[in-house]
């Protein structure tokens, strides 16, 4: 399988809550086995040569689902940030986490800073982790700073990397894949997403695996990608 170089793959990891219910569990337990498989796929995707992986963690949506749930996924992204630093670290693999920070705990934005100082020099893979993220508040907000400027795409892209805390040059997403059944995007990386294969399974997120990563990039690989334009031989 022949794959870009560069590759960026995000991934809307749907279908915790529902694997919880369907074995009669609290949907935090659904979180819990999502985060493990967020364990697994990271490093199945440095092993399959992804150069960043973006993961929609918290949508700044899920301030609406119940207190408690809210606090579960909070909790276990701290833990997370705490635990797998390190193992990124061995691994070179550079945490960023992109989207607000003023309205997440302290010990949370702590949580982030640190892994994101330690992780700092990986070089193999980048792992983008979205919490409170929001498009539709980042373009707004780039927008804002933007002004009256005569702004460049480029110049445009920055400020959206400003916003959203995104270290530079992530490029645009090659592959979106949604877990869980569901077909739409949910304000998720809308700008970096113009021009993203997009790549649907119902498999619930904590079913994810190797295998079903690589099914999705033999899928990807298929794709014939025009940008608009049209291929050289037809031209
Ligand atoms: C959507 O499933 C999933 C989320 C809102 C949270 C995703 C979080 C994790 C996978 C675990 C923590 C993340 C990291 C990076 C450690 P849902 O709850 O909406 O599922 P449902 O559609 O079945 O209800």
């Amino acid at each position: 399988m022949s794959l870009p170089g560069n590759l960026h793959v995000a991934i809307i990891m749907d279908g915790n809550g529902r694997w919880a219910q369907l074995r009669g569990m609290p949907r935090s337990a659904g979180h819990i086995q999502g985060a493990k498989t967020v364990r697994r796929i990271v490093e199945a995707s440095a092993h399959a040569g992804i150069r960043t992986l973006t993961l929609y963690a918290f949508s700044s949506d899920n301030w609406g689902r119940p207190g408690t749930e809210v606090d579960s996924l909070l909790k276990l992204l701290r833990c997370y940030l705490a635990t797998e630093a390190r193992r990124c670290l061995r691994h070179a693999i550079r945490i960023n986490v992109i989207g607000r920070r003023d309205r997440l705990p302290r010990d949370l934005v702590s949580a982030i800073e640190q892994s994101e100082r330690l992780t700092a020099g990986g070089s193999r893979m980048r792992l983008r982790i979205a919490v409170d993220y929001s498009s539709k508040h980042s373009i707004l907000e780039a927008a804002r700073r933007a002004s009256r400027n005569a702004l460049s795409v480029q110049d445009f892209q920055e400020l959206l990397a400003e916003v959203d805390h995104a270290v530079p040059e992530s490029g645009p997403v090659d592959l979106l894949i949604r877990t869980g059944g569901e077909q739409r995007l949910s304000d998720f990386l809308l700008w970096d997403c113009a021009y993203a294969e997009l790549y649907f399974t119902d498999h619930l997120w904590p079913d994810f695996g190797e295998s079903e990563l690589r099914e999705a990039l033999t899928d990807f690989a298929r794709r014939q990608r025009r940008f608009g334009k049209v291929l050289a031989e037809t031209a």
